[in-house]
């Protein structure tokens, strides 16, 4: 009997160590937050140019990080491997407006 309570608190142990090794290790990290609404103004800009559009002003570039001073820097999960010095996009974050949606009762900037 003795024997058998051992074994399953080992058992129990290791289970454990496993689910707390997954959390520190390999669990994808979470979410810093949900993604903010892009201001009334934006309306249409996704339809008018895309990402590459919203990277002329959000964007890394020769202009600086962001490129327009008045807007915010895109987080750095949004570049290819996690870094602003790629100034390339995460191919999963290509379509902007699927997770920024824009604040309602915008007018089309001109
Ligand atoms: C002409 C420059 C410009 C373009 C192009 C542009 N933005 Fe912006 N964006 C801004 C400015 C300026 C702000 C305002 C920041 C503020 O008021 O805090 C802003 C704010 C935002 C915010 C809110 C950020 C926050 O933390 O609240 C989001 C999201 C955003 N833009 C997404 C986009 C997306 C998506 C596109 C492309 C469809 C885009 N922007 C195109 C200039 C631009
Ligand atoms: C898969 C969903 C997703 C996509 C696609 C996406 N974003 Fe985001 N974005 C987020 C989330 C979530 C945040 C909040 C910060 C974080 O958790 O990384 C964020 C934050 C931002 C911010 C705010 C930065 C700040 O400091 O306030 C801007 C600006 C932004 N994204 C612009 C863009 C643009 C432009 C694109 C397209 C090129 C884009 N995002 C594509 C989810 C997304």
């Amino acid at each position: 009997m003795k024997k058998v309570i051992i074994a399953l608190l080992i058992i129990a142990i290791v289970a454990v160590l496993c689910a707390l090794a997954y959390f520190a290790f390999l669990a994808p990290a979470p979410q810093t937050g949900m993604p903010p609404l892009a201001p009334a103004d934006h309306a249409q800009r996704f339809e008018t140019g895309g990402a590459d559009y919203c990277y002329t002003c959000h964007g890394n570039g020769d202009a600086g990080n962001p490129q327009d001073k008045d807007s915010k820097a895109l987080p750095e999960n949004h570049y290819v491997d996690g870094s602003y010095d790629n100034k390339a996009l995460d191919p999963g974050r290509m379509m902007c407006n699927t997770c920024h949606a824009v604040t309602p009762g915008g007018e089309a900037a001109e």
